[in-house]
């Protein structure tokens, strides 16, 4: 369905695209902030074939929604589509936010900043002593994490990739901090890290579980994963039981909600341990003595 064919909505709507977008858990997010702050608003799913995103962007102002998330596979096209793309979505050649203004097209990318702020609320002071950081993974996620974590002042940044030419390309884009590395060299580097951040897919649930032996580790070593089903991948688990901090990935989707909720809503909504419960409750867990 493009943009424009869909009739206008009662109330200011915003949407998640993507394809399949089925699973996506936004709009439980974004109504949970509609109703916490008395707004009238929805959010909904908006499913979008690859073939017909470039025509939905296209047909967007003149559309029903008044904002959207792109998630997989359309956050490529969604940058290429936007007439404004701020600094950050520039950097990662992507768009996960879009806003309009005067009729105009803004895209933003908001991963990284909720990558950070997910740190930021869960292990404070997380980059007080930034030092080497190593990022398993080279895709798109990668991307906002490694942005992120250059601005927060790591070095150098350790990028771990199967494949080594999409390693090699994350250096390309952020210049000499990053250091493209294969899974052979985590030895290597792991003795010397301060934060270590699975990008990958592995670990996510119907995935190969990421086995890393830690022993060599800090016991500073912070431990991330932007999986968040299950919320404790096997990687938070070896972390955990080797007795390092860890913060699993559910609050990056919570917090890089928060922006576009801002643009399309007008009030910044907060990401608390009431909103964290219910989204695990929709995942069928339950956490113990857990604040967000
Ligand atoms: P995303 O946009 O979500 O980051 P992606 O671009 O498909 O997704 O990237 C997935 C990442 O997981 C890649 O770094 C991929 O490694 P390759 O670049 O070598 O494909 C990594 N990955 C996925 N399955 C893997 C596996 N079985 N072993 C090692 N790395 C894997």
């Amino acid at each position: 369905m493009t943009n424009s064919a869909a009739p206008k909505p009662a109330v200011p709507t915003a949407c998640v695209i993507g394809w399949p977008v089925k699973h996506s858990r936004s709009p439980i997010i974004h109504r949970y902030w509609l109703a916490e702050l008395g707004l009238a608003g929805d959010y909904v799913r908006h499913p979008v074939e690859p073939e017909q995103a470039s025509a939905f962007f296209a047909g967007f102002a003149s559309g029903p929604f008044i904002g959207c998330n792109v998630t997989v596979p359309h956050k490529e096209v969604a940058f290429g589509s936007v007439d404004h793309a701020d600094a950050v979505a520039t950097a990662l050649g992507a768009v996960n936010t879009i806003w309009l203004e005067d009729g105009k097209l803004f895209g933003s990318n908001t991963d990284a900043e909720g990558f950070v702020a997910n740190l930021d609320q869960r292990a404070p002071g997380f980059d007080a002593n930034p030092g080497p950081a190593i990022v398993l993974g080279a895709g798109g996620a990668a991307r906002a994490v490694i942005w992120a974590l250059k601005a927060r002042g790591f070095a150098p940044i350790h990028v771990v990739n199967r494949t080594r030419d999409r390693a090699e390309a994350m250096a390309d884009r952020f210049g000499s901090v990053v250091r493209p590395a294969g899974w052979e060299d985590l030895p290597r580097l792991l003795p010397e890290a301060t934060l270590l951040v699975n990008t990958t897919s592995l670990g996510m649930e119907g995935q190969p579980p990421l086995v890393i032996d830690l022993g060599a580790a800090k016991d500073t070593l912070l431990v991330t994963d932007i999986v968040y089903v299950p919320l404790e991948t096997p990687l938070l688990r070896v972390a955990r039981d080797r007795g390092l901090r860890t913060v699993d990935g559910l609050g990056m989707l919570l917090h890089q909600a928060v922006p576009g909720f801002e643009r399309w809503f007008g009030k910044r909504p907060a990401v608390t341990s009431e909103l964290r419960r219910l989204i695990l409750a929709d995942m069928g867990v339950v956490e113990e003595g857990n604040a967000a």
